[in-house]
């Protein structure tokens, strides 16, 4: 029983075999997946899954990359599709200072309007970080966070930062790059984290773990992630991919 909290089965490259990527991702014991929107293309593709299969769930958001393109209408538009009964996130939301599309100061105002919008949903955030730690972890503290909580997806930051997250009452889920030979840092953080408050995800299509680095992802693999926390914490698989089903469950409302 795994459950993968992040995939993007919404993605093209999924169009032409979806049927046998899940099929895979059964056989591997996958349970429940969130499929994760973050523009207008990507929201509607993820909704229309939802309500094809009944074990997938959806997250709903805008992009920090594209944080320049997002209108006021198209918040509005972000609010009605929150309100589908299956998504069960607002995101994936955050900074991305990796690709300057969209300059940082602007980034950062939709960051913290998304937050709120989430707050008045009540829906938990799924947070994607790249190169921001910093300004991330003090907006989610000046906009109070918190009461939303959330996850910080595919974490690849310090065991140190894990920590402050997590006195956010954050999650903080791992992916493929756990699995890689030198990743001292997301392989510290799966120690180091307690196991109720560890979750795991593919990010599919991206970053397949090892053996199938720079390959397609698929949600079957994630099984590779829990074997691997399993063997950082020295227990059991059975047990990682448990508490992980478990806390996802807790997190995300699904019974
Ligand atoms: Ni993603």
């Amino acid at each position: 029983m795994l459950f993968d909290t992040h995939v993007h089965l919404n993605d093209d490259q999924f169009n032409d075999d979806l049927e046998e990527v899940i099929g895979r991702a059964k056989e591997a014991g996958v349970e429940h997946m969130v499929v994760v929107g973050f523009n207008r293309k990507t929201v509607k593709k993820a909704l229309q899954l939802v309500d094809e299969y009944d074990f997938l769930y959806a997250s709903v958001g805008w992009h920090p990359v594209d944080a320049i393109d997002m209108t006021e209408e198209d918040l509005k538009w972000l609010e009605e599709k929150a309100r589908h009964p299956k998504v069960v996130a607002y995101g994936e939301i955050g900074l991305d200072y990796h690709w300057d599309k969209s300059p940082k100061d602007i980034q950062q105002k939709v960051f913290r309007k998304q937050i709120r919008l989430a707050k008045k949903l009540g829906l938990p955030l799924i947070i994607h970080n790249r190169e921001a730690t910093e300004d991330i972890v003090q907006i989610l503290k000046e906009e109070n966070a918190k009461e939303a909580g959330g996850i910080m997806h595919c974490f690849s930051g310090s065991a140190e930062t894990a920590k402050e997250c997590l006195a956010l009452d954050f999650y903080i889920s791992l992916g493929g790059p756990v699995t890689f030979k030198n990743a001292k840092k997301p392989k510290k953080v799966a120690v180091e984290v307690p196991l109720d408050r560890l979750l795991i995800e593919t990010d599919c299509p991206y970053l397949a773990p090892h053996p199938y680095r720079g390959k397609r992802n698929e949600p079957a693999y994630v099984k590779l992630v829990a074997e691997q926390i399993a063997e950082l914490k020295g227990i059991s698989y059975e047990d990682v991919a448990r508490a992980t089903a478990e806390n996802a469950k807790r997190l995300f409302g699904i019974q």
